[in-house]
């Protein structure tokens, strides 16, 4: 590791800082809050939480009005890191995100074993909030001072995930890699940029705040420099709800509606996690496969299309997010989309992506259950000083190959020409930290 890392602890012992303590129940879950957050799942709890004005994360129910000079009520909030899986996946998202690909620069095996611990050590401090070291005015300070002199957890979320790459043999671990992990390789339409696509390690953060999200990120590449490199980044936000349910994307539909249930554990089992003996390592029981996929929006064409068409090619209302039999605005988005007595989509289109995604036959059914947790990002202008907007857009499934099934379907959507795929990549999502003695990786590398 090298110098221009600001003094203070660089080791996995996070002695120096004055970490807040955390909970989780015995099967590494986190309690009472995550049960409630997963209770109140997805729509509804936005919805609720923005009609109530209630922070969701508030296990007394009341609502904080922040003394003056008091720190934001919900910047407090603190989502536990220790779990059998990590957080940030069926977390409810965050309004903040960055996603970094990584290349690994670590010399050997044991480098690498280092830089998980270290990794390990500051999203423990980060993501429970505290005080940093103080040093004396003539040295530098032990970190930038974004977040002030008391280090809030705001909701922050850090996930880790391996890349295929990562398996090659430069530290031996080819032998050990999940079964379905591969190297993205380009769908029909996409215009995959290499600048923009893959990595050893994928870093995803979240957060309520943008400097949270960011201070995570400093410190996570002050303390980590010389053991990897950045490959590429991707911003990204959650649109607050219009006028309730889930957030809209910039194609101005409600995303996100068919979503798994948080709060169903069986139904995640099923669809999310990874399990011990099903042929997968034993190392990755845990974990999850991880997509992200930088998806470039065609915003100028998309105006010209008239909102009946809009609706036809997504296969939803536009106001509503309703399924296409309900004409009426305010009809719920929670209504099931059934395509049983429209078998020649003269209703919903058979090309639309709700239908493709999840066409509800016997033969898809397997291959028609991920869990999304896409964010929205704004890189304008681009090199011709055009708009670029697009989808960060995130996927976790317990089998990668789901994922590929349905986005070979999505290759025949009639979105096709109003989105262009730029870049991304495959990824598995580590099994989570169970403990202080515990740390990122440390069954694939023990
Ligand atoms: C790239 C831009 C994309 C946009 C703007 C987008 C937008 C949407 C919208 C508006 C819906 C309907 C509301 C909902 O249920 O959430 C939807 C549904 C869905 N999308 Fe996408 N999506 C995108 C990419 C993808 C990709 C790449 C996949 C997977 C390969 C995917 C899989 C799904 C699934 C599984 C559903 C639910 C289908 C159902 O069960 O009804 N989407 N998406």
């Amino acid at each position: 590791m090298s110098e221009q890392r600001p003094p203070g602890p660089k080791d996995a012992d996070p002695k120096g800082e004055d970490a807040d303590g955390e909970g989780s129940d015995g099967d590494g879950c986190p309690a009472g809050l995550f049960a409630r957050r997963t209770f109140l799942q997805g729509t509804v709890a936005t919805g609720l939480a923005g009609a109530a004005g209630v922070s969701l994360l508030d296990a007394g129910g009341g609502a904080h009005a922040s003394a003056p000079g008091a720190p934001a009520a919900d910047d407090t909030e603190a989502i536990p890191f220790h779990g059998r899986h990590q957080a940030g996946i069926v977390t409810l998202p965050q309004r903040d995100a960055t996603f970094v690909a990584f290349d690994v620069t670590a010399s050997d095996r044991k480098a690498l074993t280092d830089l998980f611990r270290t990794l390990t050590a500051r999203a423990r401090f980060l993501t429970a909030g505290g005080t940093p070291p103080r040093t004396p005015p003539d040295r530098p300070p032990s970190d930038t001072g974004v977040l002030g002199p008391k280090v809030l957890p705001g909701e922050l979320t850090v996930t880790v995930a391996l890349g295929a790459s990562l398996f090659d043999d430069r530290f031996g671990l080819g032998p050990r890699k999940p079964v379905q992990l591969v190297t993205m390789k380009a769908f029909a339409h996409d215009d995959l940029d290499p600048a923009l696509s893959q990595g050893d390690l994928l870093v995803q953060i979240c957060a309520r705040n943008r400097d949270t999200t960011v201070y995570a990120l400093l410190d996570i590449l002050f303390h980590t420099s010389g053991a990897m490199r950045q490959r590429w980044r991707i911003n990204g936000t959650r649109n607050p709800p219009r006028p309730v349910g889930v957030p809209r994307d910039w194609f101005g539909f409600k995303d996100g509606i068919a979503n798994p249930d948080l709060g169903d554990t069986a139904q995640l089992d099923q669809e999310v996690w990874v399990h011990p003996h099903t042929g997968e390592p034993d190392w990755a029981a845990g974990g999850t496969y991880q997509v992200l996929r930088i998806v470039h929006f065609r915003l100028e064409k998309w105006q010209e299309v008239p909102l009946e068409e809009q609706e036809r090619i997504f296969g939803r209302r536009k106001v509503s997010g309703a399924p296409m039999y309900a004409e009426d605005p305010d009809a719920s988005d929670q209504l099931d989309p059934i395509y049983t007595n429209d078998p020649q989509g003269l209703i919903t289109p058979l090309d639309s992506h709700v239908r493709l995604a999840n066409p509800q036959t016997p033969e898809t059914a397997s291959t028609s259950a991920i869990l999304r947790r896409s964010y929205d990002y704004d890189r304008s202008p681009d090199v011709r000083g055009g708009l670029d907007l697009g989808h960060a857009f995130c996927c976790f499934q317990r089998e990668l190959d789901t994922y590929v099934a349905m986005q070979t379907r999505l290759e025949g959507e009639a979105l096709v020409p109003y989105i262009s795929p730029r870049g991304g990549g495959y990824f598995f999502a580590l099994p989570g930290v169970r403990d202080t003695q515990d740390h990122y990786a440390r069954g694939l590398l023990s």
